[in-house]
């Protein structure tokens, strides 16, 4: 986006009235003018109101490693409270660099090439801020996609150009991501490992979209807050495959990899350019954030290899105890490869409006769930309708009580 739309976008913000159209086009408010609820809110409320176990929103219930926790402290007790440079404390750009270097090969300038963020939700709306020039400008998703995607774009003024993963395996179609990029294509956007459905995106899938990227010549943004929760092969950096890296933004996160996803410290890396042309929009936006949780967040960074394949060890056993729940209560269930969520089909459970079924949920068997119509366009949300997404990253003996109840309850 040029600095001019940006700011007639700001401005547009404050005048009585404008916002509205804003807000309402993002899809951000309801008919009534208010803010619009959303269905994570109204799970949550349904898991309050009747005690029901909650497996909709993808938080964990238990702290992350003890020497995380005890840098933020001891930062906080040694006066690391006010704000750090804009572009993120140097230790923490500094480990950002190393463990990119560590697990994928990747070389990243901590000076010129990365900057933290106050999540990866802001990296990722700087960066479409940033990116995107004027409403012909197109952003291709994957869909499902995570929920602040759509809102992004929309913020941003583009169009949102979806493209449906294949139902049976989850995987991108090759066909219709080539028939969705084109020369208006502005951005690809990738979420890899995926959320909702846990799928790692192939080789080819992945080596297609940087080949439509260089033919087109969008920029490639991808989410990959989940990788190093994966289960059975190490992750892939989009920015790791050949032709890739001079175009490629690549956005991650503290919070599944350390389990404090209420920190919101995440990062994002790729060519200077592009992350100088990140950075003028994020210094309006947060300008910085958790100054104490920074080098807390570069000495989970450092933590020994063992650390990350634990985590992945413990979370792929976690989603083996809900899967047994979810097929002895007769869903059938996509045995994810990374990430917090596993997908259960509940067509043969009678269950073809799954918005309709995780209504039901919380009272008939105490458990909540999220339909994935949450993710998808309203063009597209038959092709999930009988779909639910549940949370694995919870505490092993809620898991295998809600796998009883699961099992107990149809
Ligand atoms: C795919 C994906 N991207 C981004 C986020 C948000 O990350 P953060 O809390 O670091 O902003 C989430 C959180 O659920 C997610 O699943």
């Amino acid at each position: 986006m040029s600095f001019a739309y940006g700011l007639s976008l700001f401005f547009m913000s404050v005048i009585p009235g404008a916002w509205r159209r804003t807000a309402a086009g993002a899809g951000l408010l309801a008919a009534d003018g208010t803010v619009a609820p959303t269905i994570f809110a109204e799970m949550s409320a349904a898991a309050a109101r009747t005690g029901a176990i909650n497996l909709g929103q993808g938080f964990p219930d238990e702290d992350g490693p003890a020497e995380v926790l005890d840098a933020a402290r001891r930062a906080i007790a040694d006066g690391v409270n006010q704000y750090p440079p804009g572009r993120g404390s140097p230790d923490l750009l500094l480990a950002i660099s190393e463990h990119q270097h560590r697990f994928y090969g990747l070389d990243v300038d901590p000076a010129t090439e990365v900057i933290v963020t106050a999540g990866a939700t802001e990296a990722l709306t700087s960066a479409l801020l940033a990116l995107i020039d004027g409403p012909d400008d197109e952003v291709v998703v994957f869909e499902p996609y995570y929920d602040s995607y759509a809102a992004a774009v929309a913020l941003a003024g583009a169009r949102l150009r979806p493209v449906p993963l294949r139902t049976s395996d989850f995987q991108p179609d090759l066909d219709r991501l080539a028939s969705a990029v084109n020369d208006r294509t502005r951005v690809i956007l990738v979420n890899d490992p995926h959320n909702p459905t846990g799928t790692v995106f192939s080789r080819d899938a992945l080596r297609e979209v940087v080949r439509l990227a260089e033919k087109h010549d969008a920029v490639i943004i991808t989410d990959e807050v989940y990788e190093h929760l994966t289960f059975r092969a190490p992750h892939t950096p989009v920015a790791s495959l050949p032709g890739a890296a001079s175009r490629t933004l690549t956005i991650s996160s503290a919070g599944k990899t350390f389990a404090v996803t209420g920190w919101k410290i995440g990062w994002v890396h790729g060519p200077a350019d592009l992350i100088t042309a990140v950075l003028t929009v994020k210094q309006y936006l947060t300008y910085v954030n958790g100054s104490p949780f920074q080098p807390a967040v570069a000495a989970g960074l450092r933590l020994p290899d063992e650390y990350f394949s634990g985590a992945a060890e413990l979370l792929a056993r976690k989603h083996r105890i809900l899967g047994e729940g979810l097929r002895a209560a007769g869903f059938a269930v996509t045995a994810p490869e990374g990430g917090y969520f596993s997908v259960a089909d509940a067509t043969e459970l009678g269950g073809t409006d799954a918005a309709a079924f995780c209504r039901e949920l919380p009272e008939r068997v105490g458990v909540v769930a999220i339909p994935l119509t949450a993710f998808v366009s309203a063009e597209n949300r038959h092709s999930y309708a009988g779909l639910l997404r549940f949370a694995a990253c919870k505490r092993i003996e809620v898991l295998e009580e809600a796998a009883a109840r699961l099992a107990a309850g149809f």
